[in-house]
């Protein structure tokens, strides 16, 4: 069993890690400045598995602060969620992006070094398939970025990549998440974007709650079976699975691999509306809008290779995320 530091520990995909570990018998200790999540998921963390994580309220750029935790927890693993995600926010502040996103992983890896911890996992985005064709296997070239965050995960890739290769020691895991959707079964934690939400399920959520009259569909015009815009969803707790799967792979090898971190199946903006109008009994009012910059017709995945090195494999489907995604918005009215 390992003690494992989660960056970004209290935030959509890390919470939902943190109660898979600790599920399995591992210590979660979570680090995050609450910048886009707040200090009651830990006790809801604690509410679904009987056990309380660790909890740092502190920038991880902020090097002191995070040599404290280490010099205290000494952490056998770190799996490194943080960093700013808002695709357009990334566009209309890079230099906040790349300041945030690399700072953070480079005083991260230094710190690492600095008291002997040898295992990451790194939480990238198939955005750094850039303009290559889907689906995506893990072998497809990267780059190509259309926005500034998703080149943060290019770099941040690069970085790790680099420093595995300079140390033989290091054990890096690069995943490439495809569209996280979905929440806990227990409505206890889900997705709760600050704001007006960028994407497509806090939005159709948001709309079930009456928070939002209606929602955009961006784009019929598309080169898809019904014009709007195909992405592989992959439900958060699968994802969360994918991790512990990824942290017990990184135990036992060294060097850098990269896994895809999705379902391989294909969902319309118009299925993924009805199969959520279906699935809880509700309506979605839509209007079709024009198409959303830098966006793509197609993304999905090539999965073989995470069934057969990790032995993981997503299990729920569109209806699961849908329903789960729904009881946790309901939870927050
Ligand atoms: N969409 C709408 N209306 C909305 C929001 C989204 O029609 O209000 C559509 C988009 O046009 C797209 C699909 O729903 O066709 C999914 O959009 P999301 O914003 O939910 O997801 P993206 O695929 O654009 O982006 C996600 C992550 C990024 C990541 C990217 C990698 O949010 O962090 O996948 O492909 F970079």
């Amino acid at each position: 069993m390992s003690k494992v530091l989660l960056t970004g520990g209290t935030g959509f995909i890390g919470s939902h890690t943190a109660v898979k570990l600790l599920e399995q018998g591992h210590e979660a200790v979570l680090a995050d400045n609450l910048s886009n999540s707040s200090r009651d998921v830990v006790d809801r963390i604690e509410q679904i598995t009987g056990k309380r994580p660790v909890f740092y309220e502190i920038d991880v750029a902020d090097r002191q602060a995070l040599a404290d935790l280490f010099r205290k927890e000494s952490p056998d693993a770190v799996i490194h969620f943080a960093g700013y995600k808002a695709v357009g926010e990334s566009v209309a502040k890079p230099l906040m992006y790349y300041r945030n996103n690399l700072d953070t992983t480079l005083t991260l890896l230094e710190t690492m070094a600095q008291f002997d911890c040898r295992r990451i996992i790194f939480s990238s985005s198939s955005t750094v398939y850039g303009a290559s064709q889907p689906p995506f296997n893990e072998d497809s070239p990267t780059g190509g970025c259309s926005n500034p965050y998703g080149w943060t995960k290019f770099m941040i890739e690069k970085i790790l990549e680099g420093a595995a290769h300079a140390d033989e020691r290091l054990s890096v895991v690069l995943l490439r998440y495809f569209n996280p959707v979905g929440a806990h079964a227990s409505g206890l934690i889900g997705e709760k974007p600050g704001g007006i939400p960028n994407n497509l399920m806090p939005f159709i959520t948001q709309v079930a709650a009456g928070k939002r009259d209606h929602l955009n569909v961006f784009g019929n015009d598309y080169e898809t079976p019904d014009g709007t815009g195909v992405r592989d969803y992959i439900h958060v707790v699968d994802l969360a699975k994918g991790h512990v799967a990824a942290l017990n792979y990184a135990e036992s090898h060294t060097g850098t691999e990269v896994f895809n971190l999705g379902t391989g199946k294909g969902t319309s903006v118009l299925e993924m509306i009805h199969a959520f109008e279906r699935a809880n009994g509700l309506t979605i009012p839509y209007v079709i809008a024009p198409r959303r910059p830098g966006d793509l017709a197609f993304s999905f995945a090539e999965t073989r290779k995470a069934e057969a090195v990790l032995h993981w494999k997503a299990e729920k489907n569109i209806e699961d995320m849908c329903r789960d995604a729904w009881r946790f918005e309901k939870g927050l009215l």
